[in-house]
């Protein structure tokens, strides 16, 4: 089969010819239809991911049609539209992640193929309102996007809540899902296309995060926040916790502009903000998201549909943050 392989450090992705995958029990193949990339696929193309090996086909999102089950595990989904959830083995505890936790696409060979091999039960049935190069672009991205905002963050209907890099792949899910459960949504990017992007999406108002100002000029658009999902940091996280109302929630799962800042622990214990880690999500997680995508009829924004050969162009795209939304890969 045609894949999209990591072939060593500081090398581009190569384009070539790999075995087709074998399946162990429990497990199924699934012909992917199309891909797409997270921020993910570029720290690991550059190096700055953990647990990095050679050779690799990277890809954490896919949809595709399963065409063959090793057992009666998968043996039902034969034929079916799938999308697959790359978290795998996520454990007991709906808190964390268990020491087994892996994400599919490092260290196992991921979704930048023509075919790729997943345990049955991380499959789950396509929204049928979208094509297979919306469906794709949603697992990962969407999945860390609603636990964020809904299991971590408690957002419910009325909250305002800020958006941190909205045209974040990760971001757009977060205004999205924000809008459909009735919060008034503020946004940081950093362009103004990109913030009235946001608007037609639902969002309230925007702020560009280079502006000297931008704390401010949130803080007076709103009035403060209930919940804050921010994937950025960096130096500009400081000012977060003063533009939060009294027992905000935020909550980061990203460093794309960096560390965590000195923060005024003053302003933190007595606003008694919560400063909460998250990390993808549960399976149950998996499941509610899907429902409110079906339930909502959301469509994924998809910045670009590139082809697999093309696949190191989209990465190259993604590292300088000019998309709005997900990089789709089309593969068959
Ligand atoms: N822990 C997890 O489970 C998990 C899951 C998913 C993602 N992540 C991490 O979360 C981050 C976002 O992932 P993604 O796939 O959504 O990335 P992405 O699609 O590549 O988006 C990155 C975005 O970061 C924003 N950004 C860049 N510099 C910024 C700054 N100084 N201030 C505010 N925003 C800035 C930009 O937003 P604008 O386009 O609006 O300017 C850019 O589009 C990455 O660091 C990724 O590794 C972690």
């Amino acid at each position: 089969m045609k894949a999209m392989v990591l072939v060593g450090a500081d090398k581009p992705l190569e384009y070539k010819e790999v075995d087709k995958p074998t399946l162990a029990p429990g497990e199924v193949l699934v012909q992917l239809k199309a891909a797409a990339l997270n921020r993910r696929d570029y720290w690991i193309s550059i190096g700055k991911y953990a647990g990095i090996k050679y050779p690799t086909i990277l890809g954490s999102d896919g949809a595709g049609v399963v065409v063959e089950a090793a057992d009666g595990a998968g043996a039902g989904w034969i034929g079916k539209e799938v999308i697959i959830n790359p978290g795998q083995n996520f454990g007991d505890h709906a808190d964390f992640q268990g020491p087994d936790f892996k994400i599919l696409g490092l260290p196992d060979d991921g979704t930048l193929a023509e075919y790729v091999k997943v345990k049955a039960e991380d499959l789950y049935a396509k929204p049928s309102h979208l094509t297979f190069e919306q469906a794709a672009a949603i697992p990962l991205a969407a999945l860390t996007a609603y636990r964020a905002f809904f299991t971590k963050g408690r957002a419910k209907s009325g909250d305002k809540v800020l958006v941190v890099g909205a045209g974040a792949g990760t971001g757009t899910y977060a205004v999205q899902f924000a809008v459909a459960a009735g919060c008034q949504v503020f946004v940081t990017s950093g362009t103004s296309e990109k913030i009235d992007r946001a608007r037609q999406l639902g969002a309230a108002a925007g702020v560009n995060y280079k502006a000297q100002d931008w704390a401010e000029e949130l803080k007076h658009l709103s009035g403060g926040f209930d919940v804050v999902i921010d994937s950025a940091l960096g130096k500009d996280f400081a000012k977060i916790p003063d533009i939060c109302n009294p027992g905000a929630r935020i909550v980061f799962f990203g460093a794309t502009a960096g560390a965590i800042p000195e923060l005024n622990p003053r302003t933190i214990f007595s606003k008694q903000l919560q400063l909460l880690g998250t990390m993808m999500g549960s399976p149950d997680d998996f499941t509610n998201m899907l429902k409110l995508v079906n339930d909502h009829q959301i469509v994924p924004i998809v910045d670009e549909v590139f082809s697999l050969a093309e696949t190191q162009k989209a990465i190259d795209k993604m590292g300088n943050s000019s998309q709005f939304g997900k990089l789709v890969i089309s593969i068959s």
